[in-house]
């Protein structure tokens, strides 16, 4: 898979797929990396690692980006805006999120919020969900969701970190799955 990747924070989900690309553990190629952020970390990280790398801050100017590349998956890693991609993307937008969709999403429902939610609310369970996005936050065909228990002890940020873990294994892991079924096998098994 062409993955441009759109994110707005630290980029370490980016981070995660360099590992896993250079270890052949997740097949694809990050051809573009794009923030909504100027000054987001994971912009930098991209540099590093030789990705073209750029700023854009609405829609429309990722989109005019996305478009002097070869991209067939557009990756949302901390992407933290609603993204419409072009026409011709439309199916193709991946997320992930912090939680087991349904539980804990939606508007508001990003990073350190969602886990403090669950912290809040004393969920037995939490995990994070790979799913394509539409229009809407958090919905779109689900493609890998993995979980983990949640211990009376364990405090926001530990519910964070044991998420994070769990998603170093469930993005590459969604991504091989999309490679290997195509983009529109996910669709239409959605109900
Ligand atoms: C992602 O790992 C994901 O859990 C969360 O942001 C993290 C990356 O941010 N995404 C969402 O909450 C989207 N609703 P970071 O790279 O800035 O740490």
């Amino acid at each position: 898979m062409k993955m441009a990747v759109l994110l707005s924070g630290t980029g370490r989900t980016l981070d995660n797929f360099y590992n896993n690309i250079k270890n052949g553990t997740m097949q694809g190629s990050v051809e573009v990396v794009l923030s909504n952020q100027k000054d987001a970390l994971g912009l930098t990280k991209a540099e590093q690692y030789g990705y073209p790398a750029f700023h854009a801050s609405g829609n429309e100017a990722i989109n005019k980006i996305i478009d002097q590349y070869q991209v067939d998956l557009v990756v949302l890693a901390g992407f933290l805006k609603l993204y419409t991609p072009p026409a011709r993307l439309q199916k193709s937008v991946l997320n992930i999120h912090p939680s087991l969709i349904p539980s804990f999403c939606g508007a508001g429902f990003y990073g350190m919020n969602v886990h403090n939610a669950v912290h809040k609310r004393g969920v037995k369970l939490t995990g994070c969900t790979v799913h394509f996005a539409n229009e809407v936050y958090d919905e779109g065909p689900i493609v890998v969701q993995k979980s983990v228990a949640v211990t009376a002890e364990d405090t926001p940020k530990d519910i964070a970190a044991k998420v994070f873990e769990l998603e170093c294994l469930a993005y590459p892991e969604a991504i091989n799955l999309v490679a290997e079924k195509g983009i529109d096998y996910f669709w239409n098994i959605s109900r």
